[in-house]
């Protein structure tokens, strides 16, 4: 099964740098290539070439919310959404009850939520991450009906650090992973994300269970990217 690549720009890129980010990767077709750019963007870089993600939205459709974007708007640009991003559960005190009303607005809109999951680094010397990971999954997927879903699991320690998980701790987490959300949809994958690079992406794509990246820093140049996904097309099947 050909892996998913997501670029997470996060609040990166002038718009000038976007527009020349357009111009490189609208050089090739991109399959399974997810887009995540500042909302600022997103119109702007609609293609056929690719698919688009915003980083985040807000679950009412409309009315006096000053500064945020519904999934209701955002439904005719993006495909995707990342829902409780654990930049946004940190800095924006997004509650497990908020990330819930997000997966939820996804599901009506009619956009596949990617919902990132992951322990911090006090959990992990706790040996605490299988309990995070399931307690944020169950809080928001129970009692709805998903058509499909993406997680991303994404280790908050790892993110940005240039660390990242034993390879067979990732496959662990992974299916771990899968026999929670398999109670939920049966159309669901898998990803991996934190400190995912050119070095890295290849053996990461290759653990079992993995159906892709979601990839931050390491995506904000845009050869870099185009590189990183021709090498997984290559050397990944
Ligand atoms: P990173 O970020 O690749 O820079 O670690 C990943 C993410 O925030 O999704």
């Amino acid at each position: 099964m050909e892996k998913i690549i997501v670029a997470n720009l996060k609040m990166n890129l002038t718009f000038d740098e976007i527009k020349k980010y357009k111009n490189e990767i609208e050089k090739q077709e991109m399959r399974n290539f997810i887009l995540a750019p500042s909302t600022l963007y997103l119109s702007y870089l609609k293609s056929d070439k690719y698919e688009l993600c915003s980083q985040n939205g807000y679950y009412v459709d409309s009315g006096a919310f000053t500064g945020e974007t519904s999934f209701k708007q955002l439904k005719d640009i993006v495909n995707y959404s990342l829902i409780g991003h654990s930049e946004r559960r940190n800095n924006f005190n997004e509650s497990y009850e908020i990330v819930s009303k997000k997966i939820d607005s996804c599901i009506e809109n009619k956009i596949i939520p990617i919902l990132c999951v992951g322990e911090n680094e006090i959990e992990k010397k706790d040996n605490l991450q299988y309990d995070k990971v399931s307690k944020e999954i169950i809080s928001a997927l129970k009692n709805k009906k998903i058509d499909k879903i993406i997680i991303a699991y994404e280790p908050i320690w790892a993110m940005g650090t240039g660390n990242i998980p034993k390879y067979e701790d990732i496959e662990n987490m992974c299916n771990y992973i899968k026999n929670i959300v398999k109670k939920y949809t049966k159309n669901y994958k898998i990803i991996y994300g934190g400190s995912v690079n050119s070095k890295n992406i290849i053996d990461i794509c290759k653990v079992n269970g993995i159906d892709g990246v979601l990839i931050g820093g390491a995506s904000n140049d845009p050869k870099n990217i185009i590189d990183m996904y021709n090498t997984v097309k290559k050397y990944v099947k």
